[in-house]
């Protein structure tokens, strides 16, 4: 555990009350937790704008009726098998699926992936969700 340094922050009034508005409603113990999580979320940022190895995840939502869509799905990540972690397939009713593509690379190439299966007829929804892969968040 790195030594704690303690800080002092200046906040115009009605800004510090919409810190301590946001420290309860995502429940954090502290503002000191929640600062930590704000900073970690820009490191997390700034992975992707460096363009840095990170972890991704696509949720798709499509129509498995689409003919031949499975095939290029399943084609575009063996494409990409170096950056495919791991999916997961749920069955959403008669029409709908939902995968989530969990991924690990430079942040050009998961949206390019992402893009991809985006503009395949039958695919209506494809989001790519950023995180991390750690390395950045673990400075001791
Ligand atoms: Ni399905």
């Amino acid at each position: 555990m790195s030594e704690v340094v303690r800080l002092s922050i200046s906040l115009e009034a009605p800004l510090a009350a919409e810190l301590d508005r946001l420290v309860d409603r995502a429940r954090y113990e502290n503002r000191s937790e929640f600062v930590r999580d704000l900073v970690r979320r820009s490191l997390v940022e700034e992975e992707w704008d460096r363009g840095r190895e990170i972890l991704g995840t696509i949720t798709l939502v499509y129509d498995h009726h689409q003919s031949g869509l499975g095939d290029k799905l399943t084609a575009l990540q063996h494409e990409h098998h170096a950056n495919v972690l791991a999916s997961t397939h749920v069955h959403l009713d008669h029409h709908m699926c939902a995968e989530m593509i969990m991924m690990r690379g430079k942040p050009d190439v998961l949206r390019h992936l992402t893009d991809g299966m985006r503009s395949l007829k039958g695919v209506l929804h494809a989001a790519l969700a950023y995180s991390s892969t750690g390395k950045a968040l673990r400075k001791e």
